[in-house]
C-alpha cells in the first residue's frame, strides 16, 4: 500500500452515528482519522474477499466443535489434508471435556477458502465457525 502523502475529504453523517463513533473511538484511543482509515481498510477487505476474482488473502479460521461426535476428528482431518495448501498451520486446544476449539491459518486463493470454511461448517457437531480475512 502506497501512502504517500494525505487526501482530505469531507463526509456527511447522520449527527448521532458521529456522536456514537466518536464515543467508540475515544473509548479505543484512536483518533478519527486513523479510525476512518482502519475502517476504510476493513470496508476494501470485506469487498475483496466478497468479489472473488483470483484474489488472494490470508485469514484465521476458527472453528468450535464437539469433540465426542463419533467421527468429526477424523472428519475434520481428512478436509484439512485435502486443503493443505491452503493451510499453513493447525492449533487444537482442548477447552473442556466435550469442546475442541481449532485456528488454521490460511494463505492462498479466496475462494477455495470461502468453499474451506463451508465444508466444515456442514459436518455434524461442528458449532461455531468464524473466517476472519484480510488482504496483503
Ligand atoms: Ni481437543
Amino acid at each position: 500500500m502506497s501512502d504517500k502523502g494525505v487526501t482530505r475529504f469531507s463526509v456527511s453523517v447522520p449527527p448521532k452515528l458521529l456522536e456514537d463513533f466518536d464515543k467508540a473511538i475515544g473509548n479505543m484511543g484512536y483518533e478519527r482519522s486513523k479510525a476512518i482509515r482502519l475502517a476504510m481498510q476493513n470496508f476494501l477487505t470485506e469487498y475483496r474477499w466478497a468479489s472473488e476474482k483470483g484474489k488472494e488473502g490470508v485469514g484465521a479460521l476458527i472453528m468450535l466443535y464437539d469433540h465426542e461426535t463419533r467421527g468429526l476428528e477424523e472428519k475434520l482431518t481428512e478436509i484439512q489434508h485435502e486443503y493443505r495448501t491452503l493451510i499453513n498451520s493447525t492449533t487444537h486446544i482442548h477447552l473442556d471435556d466435550q469442546n475442541c476449539l481449532e485456528i488454521l491459518a490460511v494463505n492462498g486463493d479466496v475462494k477455495a477458502t470461502r468453499s474451506l470454511a463451508e465444508i466444515l461448517m456442514k459436518e455434524r457437531g461442528v458449532k461455531q465457525l468464524k473466517l476472519a480475512t484480510l488482504i496483503v
